[in-house]
């Protein structure tokens, strides 16, 4: 059987991580397919860059948009990250070519996803972001595609792997801030401009996405109430022990009367609520559905495997011809209930 053929660009703790899973689970990811998947084009900055994984004989782009051009390249893998330039001049030259993208950038797809969305719809190809919220786990899939028979009432949880790690290392071993985010980017979890994590917006481009499944309606980056950990100190987070609390780094989307309200915000939760104890590099996603009840999802939340097995998975789907509306509505079906504005909160 003809192979998928993939052009991957970006290859840093992601980009490569996908090569690897595609190079050591070849087999199963082909079992999984119904044909291998095979990487024939890559993009980076520096070609001579040793990634830990061999690029020998890839067709290699130094204008990442170029490779979306590429008549040999079935399926793009955007890894770059950023909201304007070398990653979205790639995913809009894809998609108008009809190509289906999988992409891990939530600050593209919460800045630009209505956009997006509507070109990939319009053009009926798949834009798959699996990757793009909670790493590893398949938060995705679950809210649009597991959940879809329920009206969800709310959605929340942990959604920033470095902010994680970051609070538990100066719960457990009392270091400071800066030498738990040095940590952080050392491991690969801290986007390239960590203030992005920090400062709570990585998770709040998280929390749009999913909150636009949840209620199937267009993503709105700029109704989220955005507030991150940099002022949180090893005492605070000694003395909220000692009250019986952790602190986390919550997002909440809820439904109310009155609109969608979407807020990240430090919270201190109870040591007993399954969320407290979901430490380190882990993420949590809760949803809330009318017939489900409640439904909590954990797993690594940022790293190069987890990552790469989220981005592969969209890969699978798209080989045996997966492929769902992006919000998982057609687009003139959402319901265009407003965000609440931040006055009502
Ligand atoms: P890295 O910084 O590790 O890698 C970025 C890659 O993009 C590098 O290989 C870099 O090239 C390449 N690049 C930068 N500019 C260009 C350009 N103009 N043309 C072509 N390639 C370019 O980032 P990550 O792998 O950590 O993140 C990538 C994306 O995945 C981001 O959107 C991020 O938010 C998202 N993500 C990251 C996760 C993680 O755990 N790290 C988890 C989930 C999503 P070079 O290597 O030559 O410098
Ligand atoms: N920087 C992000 C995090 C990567 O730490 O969660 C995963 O999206």
């Amino acid at each position: 059987t003809k192979p998928l053929s993939v052009g991957v660009a970006g290859l840093g703790t992601v980009g490569a991580g996908v090569l690897t899973l595609l190079r050591d689970n070849a087999a199963t990811v082909a079992a999984r397919a119904g044909r291998p998947i095979a990487v024939t084009a890559v993009s980076a900055r520096d070609r001579m860059r040793d990634r830990g994984v061999s690029i020998a004989g890839l067709r290699w782009y130094d204008d990442a948009a170029a490779l979306a051009n590429d008549p040999g390249v079935d399926v793009v893998v955007e890894t770059i990250g950023g909201t304007e330039g070398p990653a979205a001049d790639l995913v809009r030259a894809a998609l108008a070519a009809g190509k289906p993208v999988v992409t891990a950038n939530k600050a593209l797809l919460a800045i630009h996803g209505a956009e997006l969305a509507a070109t990939a719809e319009a053009k009926g190809v798949a834009l798959c972001f699996e990757a793009a919220v909670a790493g590893g786990i398949p938060a995705i899939k679950a809210v649009r595609e597991g959940l879809a028979a329920n009206d969800l009432t709310r959605v929340m949880g942990i959604l920033n792997g470095t902010c994680n790690y970051i609070l538990t290392q100066m719960r457990e071993r009392g270091i400071e801030f800066a030498q738990a985010l040095s940590e952080a980017q050392k491991l690969g979890y801290a986007e390239a401009d960590p203030s992005f994590d920090v400062d709570g917006i990585d998770a709040a481009h998280k929390l749009a996405i999913l909150a636009a499944l949840a209620f199937g309606r267009p993503v709105d980056f700029a109704g989220v109430h955005v507030e991150g950990i940099r002022s949180i100190s090893a005492l605070d987070i000694k003395l909220a022990e000692e009250l019986g609390y952790r602190i986390k780094l919550l997002g909440i989307a809820r439904r109310t009367e009155a609109g969608i309200e979407t807020r990240m915000h430090p919270c201190m939760v109870p040591v007993s609520h399954p969320i407290a104890r979901v430490d380190g590099v882990f993420n949590a996603v809760v949803a809330e559905g009318d017939f489900v009840g409640r439904v909590v999802l954990e797993g690594r939340g940022a790293g190069a495997g987890p990552t790469a097995s989220a981005v592969v998975a969209d890969l699978i789907d798209i080989a045996r011809g997966r492929t769902t509306p992006v919000w998982g509505v057609a687009s003139a079906a959402l319901s265009h209930a407003p965000s609440l504005p931040m006055s009502q909160r």
